[in-house]
């Protein structure tokens, strides 16, 4: 961001270009390559320390006041989609810290960019004192946003949650008095007082006082739309919208877009979808939110409004996982007063120059379009379940959720890097439980959805191998057939 010649370098410059400090931190990358290489496979905990790990696992559930979901604590070391546990076991990480280690364990370019970045003055920066790393940060997702898209303006925070919340912020006070907020069922916004309340998850508000005015709107089904067809469904749902705005004329000061849903259950819409709705949030003056917290980065596009060809619509935008720091991107109309977004930290030189890293790799590599290394990964997983299917047809019945005959046609979906596929019928508990069989057999992977629940996973797909795939899924059929 600011080019230093060596004529005119701050100290700071200096460190950063010592000889002394190169030579470390290539010793540092050397050394963990090497340890790294010796992660080849899945293996079972080192004896040894299976009892010291079961007593810190014990402690950390005690710490946090329930038990761990997985009973997982990481070594620090890995090797690219392997991840060593604390007990020196290994296994597949095909969720990645819910999709935040998208190059997996141990990428050195990563950890060079963190090494240089952990010996700034500070850790931590704030919205008054910031060093270039933050605005560095910004500008590399402001520069990719704006290509197809009015987005020029980003403010950051340090998790999903308080993006969503700056987004809203910025959308209220945009509307003003407006007050109500359009979401889709099985949403997900994160977990902060009102996220909770926006999110389609009753179980994540229980005890919450409800102070926020929420409309849910149906998302795209798929089965639905085929029965009375799509054109027909689309037309229900923007008369449902209709309908909200005429109950309450000129009061929903956002509807708020996750394109393709998350924790909802990877569920997809045709971009039909979309338009309908977004012309009747323009021509009602309702903004337009674009959750992209989890799509970020891992569809086949970097944006998932890119892959939709959504840009021009889009007033706001949130995202992280994978970026490492979060953000809230805007454009010009939508630049709040001043006092609205602030904040003692917005994050950390390591995570704003990991992040900038991730996005240059993004826009650098092989990863999107058609035939990029994301739609490729795709298809190798959708190979495997189809295969796996082929072999247990009696592990895929067809859902018997209350929404019969409703929601995903197929047995496996998604997109890109976020990939999911529906065993047992859908069923939670025997969704979850297989969960839990993968991960004691070797492959760590997370569910989604609500009846169906599916089978999630959001592997690292910047390093993985193609060649991996049956590997990871000789261990996915050991753990399911537990559950068969
Ligand atoms: C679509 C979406 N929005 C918001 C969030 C919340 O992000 P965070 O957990 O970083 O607060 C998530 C997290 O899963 C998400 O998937």
């Amino acid at each position: 961001m600011i080019q230093a010649s060596s004529a005119a370098m701050t100290v700071g410059d200096r460190l950063r270009q010592s000889p002394s400090v190169h030579t470390g931190v290539a010793s540092i990358l050397g050394e963990l390559r090497s340890r790294s290489a010796e992660i080849r496979d899945i293996r079972a905990a080192t004896p040894g320390l299976r009892e010291p790990y079961e007593a810190a696992i014990a402690r950390a559930g005690e710490l946090r006041g329930r038990g761990l979901y997985y009973p997982y604590i990481g070594s620090g070391m890995g090797n690219g989609a392997l991840v060593e546990l604390a007990d020196g076991s290994v296994k597949w990480d095909m969720i990645c810290g819910i999709g935040v280690h998208f190059f997996g364990h141990c990428d050195t370019d990563l950890i060079e960019a963190a090494l240089f970045a952990s010996i700034e003055d500070v850790v931590k920066h704030g919205n008054l004192q910031t060093n270039a790393a933050a605005f560095q940060f910004a500008d590399a997702l402001v520069t990719e946003a704006s290509r197809e898209s009015r987005l020029r303006h980003c403010f950051l925070s340090t998790g999903g949650a308080l993006a969503n919340e700056n987004a809203l912020k910025i959308c209220y006070q945009k509307h003003a008095p407006a007050s109500r907020v359009m979401v889709f069922k099985d949403c997900f916004m994160g977990r902060t007082n009102t996220m909770a309340q926006l999110g389609d998850g009753p179980a994540y508000r229980q005890g919450l006082p409800l102070n926020v005015s929420v409309d849910y709107v149906p998302f795209y089904d798929e089965i639905a739309a085929e029965r009375m067809g799509q054109k027909r469904f689309i037309d229900m749902v923007v008369a449902h919208v209709a309908s909200l705005i005429e109950r309450y004329p000129r009061q929903h000061a956002c509807f708020v877009f996750e394109l393709l849903q998350g924790e909802g259950g990877f569920n997809t819409a045709p971009r039909e979808f979309f338009v309908a709705l977004m012309d009747v949030c323009k021509a009602g003056g309702i903004a337009i939110w674009d959750d992209e917290i989890q799509t970020f980065g891992r569809l086949d596009r970097m944006f998932a409004y890119e892959t939709l060809d959504l840009g021009d619509y889009i007033d706001v935008l949130s995202l992280g996982k994978m970026s490492h720091a979060c953000a809230t991107l805007f454009t010009p109309e939508y630049n709040p007063k001043s006092g609205l977004l602030s904040g003692t930290f917005t994050g950390e030189t390591v995570s704003f120059a990991v992040g900038t890293r991730v996005i240059e790799r993004l826009r650098d590599s092989d990863a999107y379009g058609a035939d990029g290394r994301h739609a490729r990964h795709h298809r190798h997983f959708v190979e495997q379940v189809r295969a796996l299917a082929a072999r247990h047809p009696d592990w895929f019945p067809a859902p018997k959720s209350a929404l019969l005959q409703t929601g995903a046609k197929d047995i496996v979906g998604g997109r890109g890097g976020m990939m999911r596929f529906t065993p047992f019928g859908g069923e939670k508990d025997r969704v979850l439980k297989a969960c839990h069989a993968c991960y004691d057999e070797g492959v760590i992977v997370f569910y989604c959805g609500h009846d169906p629940y599916h089978l999630r996973m959001l592997p690292p797909l910047g390093v993985m191998r193609e060649e991996d795939w049956p590997r990871v899924f000789e261990v996915v059929e050991r753990g399911l057939a537990r559950i068969a």
